[in-house]
C-alpha cells in the first residue's frame, strides 16, 4: 500500500474495477483459470483485494482466527466471497507457498464451514473435509516459479477451484510456455488505466482534496486536466504521486489555482516513470 496523500483509503469503484468483478465472477462460476494483466499502478491489486475482502480477512487469519471477536461476521463475509488471496514472496520457495496457502485455505474453509453448519442452538459442526473455497487469487504472478505453477495446476485439477493470476502485460506470453497450464486458461482480462469521464471524476476528487473546485468550462482548468491526463496516462499510482507534488508546490508558493505551470513543476520533481 502506498501512503501518499489524503485520498488514501478511499476506494473508487471504477469501471475497470467492475470489469474485474465480472471477470472474477465468471472465473469462479465456470471454475476456470483466468489471467488478469495490466501496467504497473492501474489498480489490479486493489481490485483483487477488494473482491476477496482481503483487508478484512488477512488480519483475521494472522491474529488468530479462532478467537477473533468478530469471527461470526467475518465468516459470513467469507461464505459469500469464497476467495483466498495470495501474494508470492520474492524468491519464495515452493514450501513457503505451500505452507502459506495451506494455512489460509484451512482457516477460510473452516470459517465458512462453521458459518454454513450453524444449527439453531448456535452450536457449530465443523466438517474439515468440506471444500468451500471457490477461488484462489495470486497477485504478482511473475514471481511464481515453474514448480509453483505446476503446484497451482495440481490444486486446480484436484479441487476444481477457480484460479486467477494477476501480473504485468507479457505474463500471458510467459505462461504459453507451459502448455499444460496454459490449456486450462479460460479467460484473459486486460486491466486498463482510467480514461474519459472517469479520469475527470478522479481528477475532480483530487482537486477538491486540495480545496480547489474544478471547472470544466474554465480554460486554465481544462489545460491543467489535459496535461495531467497526458503525463499520467490515467494511471492511478502516477496520479497519486503527481498530486502529492502538486499539493507541495501549491503550499510552498501559496497558490490557489492548479495551473499548467504547477503541473509542469510537479512533473519535473518526479524522476521515475514520468519522463
Ligand atoms: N479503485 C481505486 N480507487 C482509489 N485508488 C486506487 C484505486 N486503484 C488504485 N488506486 C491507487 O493506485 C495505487 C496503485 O494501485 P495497485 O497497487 O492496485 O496497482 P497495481 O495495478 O497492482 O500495480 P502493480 O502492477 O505495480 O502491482 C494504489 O495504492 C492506490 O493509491
Ligand atoms: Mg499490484
Amino acid at each position: 500500500m502506498e501512503h501518499n496523500g489524503r485520498l488514501l483509503g478511499t476506494f473508487i469503484a471504477t469501471k475497470e474495477h467492475r470489469r474485474f468483478v465480472e471477470f472474477a465472477n465468471a472465473v469462479r462460476k465456470h471454475r476456470y483459470i483466468g489471467l488478469c494483466y495490466g501496467p504497473a499502478g492501474v489498480g489490479k491489486t486493489l481490485s483483487a483485494r477488494r473482491y476477496a475482502h482481503w483487508d478484512l480477512i488477512e488480519p483475521f487469519i494472522e491474529q488468530g482466527a479462532r478467537e477473533h471477536p468478530e469471527r461470526a461476521e467475518i465468516c459470513a463475509t467469507l461464505a459469500r466471497s469464497r476467495a483466498v488471496f495470495h501474494t508470492p514472496t520474492v524468491l519464495g520457495t515452493l514450501r513457503d507457498l505451500r505452507e502459506t496457502l495451506d494455512t489460509r485455505m484451512f482457516h477460510v474453509n473452516t470459517c465458512i464451514d462453521g458459518h454454513l453448519h450453524q444449527d439453531e442452538t448456535g452450536f457449530q459442526v465443523i466438517d474439515l473435509g468440506a471444500r468451500h473455497i471457490e477461488m484462489l487469487i495470486f497477485d504478482e504472478a511473475e514471481r511464481l516459479s515453474v514448480t509453483a505453477i505446476e503446484f497451482i495446476r495440481d490444486i486446480y485439477d484436484r479441487t476444481g477451484v477457480g484460479v486467477i493470476l494477476i501480473g504485468m502485460p507479457g505474463m500471458e506470453k510467459r505462461l504459453e510456455r507451459y502448455p499444460q497450464f496454459y490449456s486450462r486458461v479460460g479467460f484473459a482480462h486486460h486491466y486498463r488505466p482510467l480514461t474519459g469521464d472517469e479520469l475527470s471524476f478522479v481528477l475532480t476528487r483530487h482537486w477538491r482534496a486540495l480545496g480547489v473546485d474544478l471547472d470544466g468550462a474554465d480554460f486554465t482548468d481544462a489545460q491543467a486536466v489535459a496535461s495531467i491526463a497526458r503525463i499520467t496516462g490515467g494511471n492511478f499510482r502516477l496520479l497519486h504521486r503527481l498530486f502529492t507534488q502538486i499539493e507541495r508546490i501549491m503550499k510552498i508558493n501559496e497558490l490557489t489555482v492548479i495551473t499548467d505551470d504547477v503541473v509542469e513543476a510537479a512533473r519535473s520533481t518526479l524522476v521515475v516513470g514520468l519522463a
